[in-house]
């Protein structure tokens, strides 16, 4: 059933290429010799037997319609359609194609030319090209609608190509034809819309050097061999497009990892102390509050959140389990030891390298007071790095707002009242004014289920800006991208 329908398909896909054939016959037609259509016959068959893996591994692609659409622009669709054909023939006789796809890749490279021309004559594009020939006038306006005739022409041929194409894909394979279409088109149509300009370059060539002469001739071929070394480009930039998809689900793939590292750490240190469940996830999300009320966005923001999460990570060493199991108060000099938590903490988020700056700053500075009197370093003001400032608020909220052995937890209005008190002398007085009067802050001490919604979600790790290996698949990609219509 299958095979019948491919069967049916080809046949009518051979009938569509005679037919264009025949109508392109009474259009615009010159009669070119035979070693003019050898010419550009020899350079089509070297661009196809080269030609490049598709991005999904099915079926080829290559740069062999520029030698098809240049026959095309010289001498008229009718010899697009024959210079197509016995390139894409020859070539599927040398690759040693079975018969039904020697058809079909006949048929559809023969039609597509064919209608590329028509197209670009029927807007009225010049033929011959005569402002080429040594001695013409050149005239600038001409020929700059010509480039746009045949841009359009061009985009009329990938369109017929990569339809029939992906219809028989389709059909082999059993899937919507638009999902084909999509996976093997949109990507290098940009690249293809450009080499197609390389058509005019070859008529050009043909015009200027081709005079009849041996020497013409061979210096045709000459000037016709970068455009083979392009289709090695062409190659390269194909692998190069791979390795960059592997690069980058690698990269993804670490930063899962890392991620998951982080969070298990944060737990770990968490089931030591029952009573600071959840406390740096919800440092995290007031901080963020925080820092979004200060105008804070981006990698900035992001900083803020993870140091804000990992600030207490230095507590998993052992020397700290019995001071956070002990119930009632620390002795000075376990409240010593305590204290060098926040440079420990710092020193385990430094070892990751894209904590190291800011973040890692932060962790370090997190005790520290604005009037001096804090620790590790005894900073004070804006000295202090700005996500320690903030951190120091959001700890000494989530402190004062969960239920603790000794007291209940205390409202939003007498943590106000509290940031107030020392407010210029623990906090920053800039800062606490922002916290007061942000909404965000008195929905995630009061709402305890908005709290909750708040902290599930993954908090995105700042680092390093992620290295571009991003790159765009292709013009239209980028284009698209650039448009911000993408995720
Ligand atoms: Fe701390």
């Amino acid at each position: 059933m299958k095979l019948e329908r491919i069967h049916l398909y080809v046949g009518f896909n051979a009938l569509v290429a005679i037919g264009s054939l025949a109508a392109s016959w009474f259009a615009f037609r010159l009669a070119p010799g035979p070693w003019e259509i050898l010419a550009l016959l020899v350079v089509g068959f070297l661009l196809e037997v080269a030609s490049t893996t598709l991005r999904s591994g099915e079926g080829k692609g290559s740069i062999a319609f520029v030698s098809d659409l240049a026959a095309g622009l010289l001498f008229g669709g009718f010899w697009a359609g024959v210079v197509a054909a016995l390139g894409m023939g020859s070539s599927q006789i040398w690759n040693r194609r079975p018969p039904i796809r020697l058809i079909f890749n006949v048929a559809q490279r023969t039609y597509s030319s064919v209608a590329a021309i028509a197209v670009y004559s029927a807007l009225g594009g010049s033929q011959p090209l005569s402002y080429f020939l040594p001695g013409a006038a050149f005239d600038g306006g001409v020929f700059l609608w010509d480039v746009f005739c045949f841009a359009v022409g061009s985009l009329s041929f990938f369109i017929a190509n990569s339809l029939a194409v992906s219809g028989a894909l389709s059909i082999a394979q059993g899937v919507p034809l638009s999902s084909v279409w999509q996976r093997n088109t949109l990507w290098v149509l940009g690249y293809d819309l450009g080499a197609s300009a390389l058509s005019f370059f070859v008529a050009y060539a043909y015009l200027r050097f081709e005079g009849g002469t041996l020497q013409g001739r061979l210096f045709f071929f000459l000037i016709l061999l970068p455009i083979v070394a392009l289709r090695h480009i062409y190659a390269k930039l194909n692998t190069l497009q791979g390795l960059y998809d592997q690069l980058d689900s690698a990269h993804d793939k670490l930063e899962l990892s890392l991620r998951e590292q982080l969070e298990m750490m944060v737990k770990s240190i968490e089931a030591r102390d029952p009573y600071t469940s959840g406390h740096s996830r919800r440092v995290a999300a007031l901080s963020k509050a925080i820092a979004q009320d200060l105008g804070m966005s981006g990698d900035g923001l992001a900083e803020v959140e993870s140091a804000a999460l990992l600030h207490d990570v230095g507590k998993i060493h052992a020397e700290f389990a019995p001071l956070l199991q002990k119930e009632g108060r620390l002795t000075q000099d376990e409240w010593e030891i305590m204290k060098t938590h926040a440079a420990k903490s710092a020193e385990l988020v430094g070892l990751f390298s894209r904590f190291r700056g800011n973040v890692q700053s932060s962790v370090r500075s997190h005790h520290e007071r604005w009037d001096g009197k804090g620790y590790p370093d005894g900073m004070a003001g804006s000295d202090i790095p700005l996500g320690a400032r903030i951190i120091m608020i959001s700890d000494t909220i989530d402190a004062m707002t969960t239920d603790r052995p000794y007291r209940k937890a205390l409202s939003f209005e007498k943590v106000v009242a509290e940031l107030q008190k020392y407010r210029g002398s623990q906090f920053d007085p800039a800062i606490v004014d922002v916290t007061v009067n942000s909404v965000t802050v008195r929905r995630l001490v009061s709402d305890k289920e908005f709290l909750a919604e708040q902290t599930k979600a993954r908090p995105s790790f700042a680092g390093r800006p992620r290295p571009a290996l991003r790159s765009q698949s292709s013009f239209l990609e980028a284009l698209r991208s650039g448009m911000g219509s993408g995720s």
